[in-house]
């Protein structure tokens, strides 16, 4: 049976639901920091890790319409989006002048390597189909610099859930749930060492979880 949950075309469909409902998005997530507190002490908690290893430029993958980027500049990090939906970057750019946003995706990141002193992917691997958070890792792992910061949140839970309306727009988003010790092993695997994991109650009344790890300097064993 079809169920959509498919990860076939799991990037096409991310990037067009995006691109539809950006504007939508950008409004109901405009203040939401104000309401989370405990998101905002994580993202300090990530700005002073950054600022204590010598500062550098921090990406934010999965920005969407910027509001984290901007609230990092804010922090004093010298931060800049990337996300797949040009429509998203679109707003961000619009609601951000001044700061930098590209389009790129995080399956195929076009840094340099250990070029960023941090990444940031905040609530953007909810996309990312199991199999692929492995490369993805390996990814961040590649630009990150060794030492460098990495703060993941994602929802907290086992279940894969298929979202067909968002905001009165049709779109076809899969979002995955996942438990901590599943996202440990794998940043593991790819030569993050944790430094701190929260379950938070966000102001949805859904877990958060939040994992900050740091960029080792040696390969990962094979
Ligand atoms: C739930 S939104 C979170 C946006 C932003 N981080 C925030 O907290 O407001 C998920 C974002 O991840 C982006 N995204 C999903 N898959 C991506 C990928 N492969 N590469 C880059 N961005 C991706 C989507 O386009 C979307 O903007």
């Amino acid at each position: 049976m079809e169920t959509g949950l498919g990860t076939g075309s799991w990037l096409e469909d991310t990037r067009a639901s995006y691109d539809t409902v950006a504007d939508s998005y950008a409004e109901q997530t405009r203040h939401l920091l104000d309401e989370t507190p405990e998101e905002r002490a994580v993202l300090a908690m990530f700005a002073d890790m950054v600022r204590v290893q010598g500062g550098g430029t921090v990406a934010d993958v999965g920005c969407g319409t910027g509001r984290i980027t901007a609230h990092l500049r804010q922090l004093g990090v010298d931060a800049f989006g990337i996300d797949l939906s040009p429509g998203m970057i679109a707003v961000a750019r619009r609601e951000h002048p001044g700061l930098r946003f590209d389009v790129g995706s995080m399956t195929d990141l076009a840094l340099a390597d250990a070029s960023v002193a941090g990444l940031v992917a905040w609530y953007s691997l909810i996309h990312v189909p199991d199999d692929v958070i492995q490369p993805v890792f390996a990814h961040f792992r590649r630009v990150v610099r060794p030492g460098g910061t990495l703060l993941l949140g994602f929802h907290v839970g086992d279940e894969s859930r298929l979202i067909q309306g968002y905001a009165g727009h049709p779109v076809k988003l899969v979002v995955h749930r996942r438990q901590h010790d599943q996202m440990i092993a794998s940043l593991n695997d790819a030569g993050f060492a944790i430094e701190a994991c929260r379950t938070l109650t966000s102001a949805e009344s859904k877990l958060g979880g939040i994992v900050l790890a740091r960029r080792q300097a040696t390969d990962p064993a094979r």
